[in-house]
């Protein structure tokens, strides 16, 4: 038998369902989708000044402010599968966050969310090119009834999400800075429900009955900003966005980190149930619908999807064990596939070369007989 062609036979059925399987698993998820959940309504605004706009009010953003009808608006839904994995996203390195206790910091319900202004002493010193200086931050959020982060992972939406402002220091100001394709970088998390108490979120979070009327400021006491933040700020996700309301410009260098924020059941419902809008109804569920990606790309700073041989540092996921189940699953086939193969093959190649034993004495008896016969006449 050809060795070529056994060694083929073999590969075949080896590598068949090794390719195949782990292809037809990852066919079954979905791709980008938007989903826009009409009605519900989103808060933040960085700018200064009276504005009109509310959450009810949406499908007019871009009637007022031509931006929030563009293609590269924000929030959007991460898919984490889409997401291109790029190993020169830097760690995020903050500088400046860590404030005396005698720094005294504004705080204000304007009207569509918490605003805490930051000094120009706050940082972006890594991960992003270039430098970048705070602004304010401020939180989205949901009802009792429901999450309300902005920005979602693969369809999930937290219960709430925090975002920390910045401005392109090659601008003299956030009013300039914030017109320019460079000018902005947010840098966004999640909050969600855990155990204990987060000390960082409280020492807002026990300013919010001082504020509960619209316009409505007070000053908070310095302290280590950095804490309202994931300690991991090398897990990422990055994409080039717009600020999410009104005006809408498309001028942000969006950071959604990867590790969420725990905050206590009681803390959560503080956060959305104590501040009042502008229609004097509680404050809640100012958040934007996800928004159309329009061919952008998504990056992240770690692989998002194990290897088949061994990913390295991705977070541990369930998905990511499902997905270990499904390459594990697809080499035990190949395996027992192969195995057989090799088996049949062998079989019939053993019972082959035994009929050649068998026959060759006697065929060439034959021949030699006939031959001889022949000679012999
Ligand atoms: C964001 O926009 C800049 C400038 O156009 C471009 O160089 C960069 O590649 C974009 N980033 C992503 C993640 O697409
Ligand atoms: C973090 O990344 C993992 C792996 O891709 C993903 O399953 C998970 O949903 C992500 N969570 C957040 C909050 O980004
Ligand atoms: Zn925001």
């Amino acid at each position: 038998m050809n060795r070529a062609a056994l060694r083929v036979s073999l590969l075949l059925p080896l590598l068949l369902p090794l390719l195949l399987l782990p292809a037809l698993g990852r066919a079954g998820s979905n791709s980008e989708s938007d989903q826009e959940h009409g009605g519900e309504d989103p808060p933040h605004s960085p700018g200064k000044g009276h504005s009109h706009w509310s959450y009810e009010d949406l499908k007019h953003w871009s009637t007022d402010y031509s931006d929030c009808g563009g293609t590269k608006q924000s929030p959007i839904n991460v898919d984490t599968d889409q997401a291109i994995f790029s190993p020169d996203l830097r760690p995020i390195q903050l500088s400046g966050y860590s404030l005396p206790a005698n720094k005294q910091l504004k705080l204000k319900n304007n009207g569509h969310t918490v605003v805490l202004d930051l000094p120009e002493t706050l940082a972006l010193t890594g991960g992003y090119a270039q430098q970048y200086r705070a602004v304010q931050l401020h939180l989205h959020w949901g009802s009792p009834s429901g999450p309300g982060s902005e920005h979602t992972i693969n369809g999930r939406r937290f219960a709430a999400e925090i975002h920390v402002v910045h401005y392109n220091t090659k601008y003299d100001s956030f009013t300039e800075a914030m017109v320019h394709p460079d000018g902005l970088a947010v840098l966004g998390a999640f909050l969600e429900v855990g155990h204990g108490e987060n000390q960082y979120y409280n020492e807002i979070l026990k300013h919010l009955l001082e504020i509960q009327e619209v316009g409505q400021e007070t000053l908070v006491s310095g302290f280590n900003i950095a804490g309202l933040l994931p300690a991991n700020l090398k897990l990422y996700f990055h994409y080039n966005g717009s600020l999410t309301t009104p005006p809408c410009y498309q001028t942000v260098k969006w950071t959604i980190f990867n590790h969420t924020m725990l905050l206590s059941r009681d803390q959560m419902s503080v956060l959305v149930s104590t501040l009042r809008s502008p229609e004097d109804e509680l404050l809640q569920n100012n958040y934007r619908p996800v928004q159309n990606l329009h061919g952008r790309r998504v990056l992240a700073s770690f692989q998002t999807t194990p290897s088949l041989w061994g990913g390295g540092s991705s977070f541990p996921a369930a998905a990511t064990y499902a997905w270990l189940a499904g390459d594990v699953l697809a080499v035990l086939f190949g395996v027992l596939f192969a195995v057989t193969a090799l088996a049949f093959l062998l079989y019939i190649y053993k019972h082959r070369s035994q009929n050649t034993r068998l026959d060759s004495p006697t065929k060439s008896k034959v021949i030699y007989t006939a031959a001889s016969t022949e000679n012999t006449a």
